[in-house]
């Protein structure tokens, strides 16, 4: 008889389901049922606005310094992230002993939730929060609490402190938050902050922070909570989705728990010189910022006018609402443009898409008229 492989395995995994990503490319090409030879010649003319990434691609310093670093690779990288560290701690005036880096923000995540939560303990975070707190959560043998928002798009603080028991161990917001686009002001965070008991992990996950850093407060120094970690990362913003880097922000004393669990190469060699060039390309990233705000104001106001914005955003993504969303979806990649389905965060009438640059964001208003019913 065949092996039950799901019973061997630890019981929550009846629970769990891989994470589902934005549509790539060359899948959704294959899904349309082309030949490969039509996939080929298809590819640069599909536009994917589905993972939020920076769609003007890497800073130039940043894929110098990868080109360099390959001639490296065949050497294991800096366990430790020696220079990144140095580098990071001077940017955030901090210690580098208050890092942690990890192979996107992802992998923080998720050995934070690994280090403080197990069997019996409880991860609280919002309903429509980033759907891999769930996962890790789960993962970890924990069990989740998920708080709806109080509109359906922003976190409501006071259901969260509601819920909060003895066997709450980590909190998980992030801040602006995906998949809603909203935004917690930092006097607000801080109001909720001072009514957690000091001893709960809060993991503030800023994924989108450099699309608001003119309007909010730094809160690696203007949150005050013993139990507080900040998480960044390089995949949007600063262009390195591919290669994997994100990092935590923390007393050293919380971090050095994490690093128990941290596997010891975690961060490749490439992605290290990479996201240390990227620091260093500032202006570049900011410029593409400023970019992506404008390219977001113009495709919220055609959302508007085409009456399915769903909500301001304050990162690089734009909801947009319709009955029929699914349908929408399959239409749009006919046109060759892949948005997100927001099904998997519970709601089915939702579709996200990632602003691009302006021939991508005409050519998905382009293809969004002409397929609304
Ligand atoms: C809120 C949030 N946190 C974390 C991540 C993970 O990013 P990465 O692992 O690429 O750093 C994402 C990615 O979409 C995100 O939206």
């Amino acid at each position: 008889m065949a092996v039950d492989w799901l019973k061997q395995a630890v019981s929550q995994s009846e629970k769990l389901y891989p994470y589902i990503p934005g549509k790539p490319i060359t899948q959704m090409l294959r899904e349309l049922g082309l030949s490969e030879a039509e996939i080929a010649a298809k590819v640069s003319s599909t536009i994917k606005l589905a993972s939020n990434e920076n769609p003007y691609g890497m800073p130039p310093k940043a894929l110098t310094a990868m080109v360099d670093a390959a001639g490296e690779a065949h050497r294991y990288p800096d366990g430790d992230c020696f220079e990144l560290k140095q580098t990071l701690a001077k940017k955030h005036g901090i210690t580098p002993e208050q890092l942690l880096i990890g192979n996107g923000s992802n992998e923080v995540l998720e050995l934070i939730i690994r280090t403080f939560a197990g069997v019996g303990d409880e991860v609280i975070y919002s309903q429509r929060g980033f759907i891999v707190y769930a996962l890790a959560s789960t993962a970890a043998g924990a069990t989740g609490v998920a708080v709806p928002e109080s509109d359906g798009f922003t976190h409501d603080l006071n259901a969260i402190l509601d819920v909060v028991s003895d066997n709450t161990k980590v909190v998980c917001i992030a801040n602006p938050n995906n998949p809603t686009g909203s935004l917690l002001k930092t006097s607000e965070l801080q109001i909720f902050l001072d009514k957690l008991p000091s001893h709960i992990i809060v993991i503030l996950d800023e994924a989108y922070v450099e699309y608001v850093e003119d309007i909010l407060e730094d809160s690696i120094h203007g949150l005050n909570h013993d139990g507080l970690i900040v998480c960044r990362t390089f995949s949007k913003a600063y262009g390195l989705a591919g290669l994997r880097v994100g990092y935590a922000v923390a007393k050293k004393d919380i971090l050095a728990v994490v690093n128990r669990f941290r596997e010891p190469f975690n961060v490749n060699g490439l992605a290290q010189a990479a996201a240390l060039a990227a620091l260093d390309d500032h202006d570049w990233v900011m410029e593409k910022v400023q970019q992506t705000k404008a390219e977001r104001t113009r495709l919220e106001s055609a959302l508007s006018e085409l009456r399915c914005l769903a909500a301001p955003s304050f990162a690089n993504f734009v909801l947009f609402q319709h009955e029929q969303a699914s349908v929408l979806v399959q239409a749009l990649e006919q046109e060759g443009v892949i948005v997100r389905p927001l099904a998997p965060y519970g709601m089915p009438d939702i579709l996200r898409v990632s602003v691009g640059t302006t021939s991508e964001n005409d050519a998905f208003l382009a293809a969004l008229s002409k397929v609304l019913p």
